[in-house]
Order: C-alpha cells, then sequence, then structure tokens
C-alpha cells in the first residue's frame, strides 16, 4: 500500500526508571507519547543509563526498569506501533556518548540548569561526572536513531538545544552523520507540579508524601493526596500564573489535561463553587485515569512472558538502527574496523 510506504518521521523520548511513574509523567509525557504513535515513527525509552547518575539501588533499579516499561504499554503505547526498549540493552547508547562526551565543551555542559540545580546539592568534590555528561548520553539516544522530534518538557529543552549544537559540531568536524532534532512541543500536554510545593514540577523522587500521586498509588491514597494538595486563602477557582496561585492553577491543569474541556468552560463549572468541590472534581478524574491503567499495568505484568517479548522485540528492532549510525559515526572519527 502506498500509504504504508511514506516514511513517518521518527520521534524518540525517554523517561529514567529513577522513582515510581507519576500523574506528571503520565499527563507531561506518556499521554502526549500515545497520542503521537500512529502519526509518527515513535522510539520510546526506559533511560537506565541516565538513572544511575544518581545513586541507585541495583535491584530496585531492575524493577522499577521493568515497571515503567510496562506502564508504557499500560498508558497506551502499543508495542506493535512503537518501539519500546531499555537503554542500557544497547551498548551504541555508551560507546556513542563516548565519542560526543570527547567532543563536548565543559563549558556547554557547566552551563545546564539541570546540572547546576542537582549539582548544588551536593559537594563540588563527589559531584559524579555523570551528572556532568548527562546531556552527551542524551544527545547519543537521540542522535543515533536520527530522530526528527523530540517531545520533551521545557526542563529538557536545553538539552535538546545541546544535542542539536553537538551534533553540528560533529557534522561539521567529520561530515554529514546526524540529523538535528527539533523540540516537539506537546499539543495539550500538561506541566503537573508537586501537590505539597506547587511552584516546583511534581518529581518521582521527592520524598515528601504528599507531593506526588503515583500511578501505582491505591486509589483512596491517591484521592487522599488531592484532597490535602495545597492551595491559598483565597475563594476564586480560576486559571492564573500567579504564584500564589499555583495550587489552585495546578489542580485546574491536571483538570483540563485529563477532562479536555476548555479553561473558560472549567472556570464556569467552578464559578461559585468551593476548593473541596474542585479538589473532588480533580480526584474524581485521576481515579478515573488511574484505574484502567493500573487494571491494564496488572494484567500484563502477570502474564508471564510478555513484558520480556515486548522488550526483546523493541531491542532487536531499535539496535539494528542504533547499530547502523554508530558504525557510521566510528568509520567517520577513524576508528579500524574489526575484521
Ligand atoms: N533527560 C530526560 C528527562 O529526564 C530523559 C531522556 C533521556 C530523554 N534520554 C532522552 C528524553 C532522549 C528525550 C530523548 O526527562
Amino acid at each position: 500500500m502506498a500509504h504504508d510506504q511514506i516514511k513517518k518521521p521518527r520521534v524518540l523520548s525517554g523517561i529514567q526508571p529513577s522513582g515510581n511513574l507519576t500523574i506528571g509523567n503520565y499527563l507531561g509525557a506518556l499521554k502526549q507519547w500515545v497520542a503521537v504513535q500512529q502519526e509518527y515513527d515513535c522510539f520510546y525509552c526506559v533511560v537506565d543509563l541516565h538513572a544511575i547518575t544518581m545513586p541507585q539501588d541495583p535491584a530496585e533499579l531492575r524493577q522499577k526498569t521493568r515497571e515503567s516499561a510496562a506502564m508504557y504499554i499500560a498508558a497506551g503505547i502499543d508495542p506493535d506501533v512503537s518501539t519500546i526498549f531499555v537503554q542500557s540493552q544497547i551498548p551504541a547508547h555508551s560507546e556513542l556518548a563516548w565519542m560526543l562526551t570527547c567532543m563536548a565543551p565543559l563549558g556547554w555542559l557547566q552551563r545546564m540548569t539541570q546540572f547546576k540545580d542537582k549539582s548544588a546539592k551536593q559537594a563540588q568534590e563527589s559531584i559524579g561526572t555523570g551528572l556532568l555528561n548527562y546531556p552527551s548520553l542524551m544527545a547519543a539516544d537521540i542522535l543515533l536513531y536520527h530522530a526528527e522530534l523530540v517531545p520533551v518538557g521545557d526542563d529538557q529543552r536545553q538539552h535538546l538545544e545541546f544535542t542539536r549544537d553537538l551534533a553540528q559540531r560533529f557534522n561539521h568536524l567529520y561530515g554529514e552523520t546526524f540529523t538535528l532534532p527539533s523540540v516537539m512541543t506537546p499539543k495539550a500536554g500538561a506541566r503537573v507540579m508537586g501537590l505539597d510545593n506547587p511552584t516546583a514540577k511534581m518529581s518521582k523522587s521527592e520524598d515528601s508524601d504528599n507531593h506526588a500521586i503515583f500511578l501505582l498509588d491505591e486509589l483512596p491514597r491517591a484521592r487522599k493526596k488531592i484532597m490535602r494538595a495545597v492551595t491559598d486563602s483565597r475563594r476564586e477557582i480560576r486559571f492564573s500564573s500567579d504564584p500564589e496561585r499555583a495550587g489552585i492553577n495546578n489542580l485546574l491543569t491536571i483538570y483540563q489535561a485529563i477532562s479536555g474541556d476548555s479553561r473558560e468552560a472549567i472556570e464556569a463549572a467552578f464559578a461559585g463553587k468551593g476548593y473541596g468541590d474542585l479538589k473532588r472534581a480533580v480526584a474524581d478524574c485521576v481515579l478515573g485515569t488511574l484505574e484502567p491503567l493500573q487494571t491494564r499495568y496488572h494484567q500484563l505484568m502477570n502474564e508471564a512472558g510478555y513484558l520480556d517479548a515486548v522488550l526483546r522485540g523493541g531491542r532487536e528492532k531499535a539496535a539494528a538502527i542504533a547499530e547502523d549510525t554508530l558504525k557510521l559515526a566510528q568509520e567517520r572519527v577513524g576508528f579500524l574496523a574489526a575484521t
């Protein structure tokens, strides 16, 4: 069929298996990944090599890696349509990352906001250099697949610019090798903030109890967290960019991302209602999303061999592409091919 022969632009993205996935990961990334999978040739990886830039417990990392992959599928990514794989299972990621590391100026890496934030929390002497080189690895992930579009949140835009700059530098030094990627801006992507601290992005590796809704939270617990979310002492239920109103804005953002209703319609629906009403409505929406997702998740985790087969298939498909690109880059740089 002619229409199958038209090459779809390639999309690549990944999430670190460094904690349990949250409603923020779902509304900010996974939902978007699902929405574009028919239109693009999508590669979604579980980036465990990135996860070890911070200390991880080995058994837990292994478990979280499987859980993350299963959650991609439970969220609606169809392994017959998109390619799902584990980053560390494809050595080309590490190999290209090294080559790019050698080409990445220290100044560029030190300027990365994420590096500055994460390293500020540690003693200078003990900062792992993986944290510094993190963007070179991310660049390898993207460039190996000639991905044209990369759906990422605002916090990763700088890493994507870095990827473009590095790809350009490589192409300039060694000849056209890599495709320059662009950020894929979500149509209705939501940036979900912490429930306990609505001025910081919801994180899966935050310790405090009422910070995040995890996709595998028991439903009553998820509801309780929403009912306890930080708000303010005003009354109007309106979208707002005022930091003091970040809590209400966050609840409305979650509601909008799930319901798909317009801001105007949502504000109209809550006119004259109280914060308790809003929280109950958000909780109903969130639980309505979590319940079917959890059912699918448990079903596929209980199906012996299913997940392993998906990851094996994904690895084979991804590795074939990654190895071709790696080989080309190695040749360009001047590595002697093994005979
Ligand atoms: N750094 C990304 C994040 O923390 C995860 C990531 C790793 C990624 N490799 C990637 C995202 C490649 C997009 C493309 O969110």
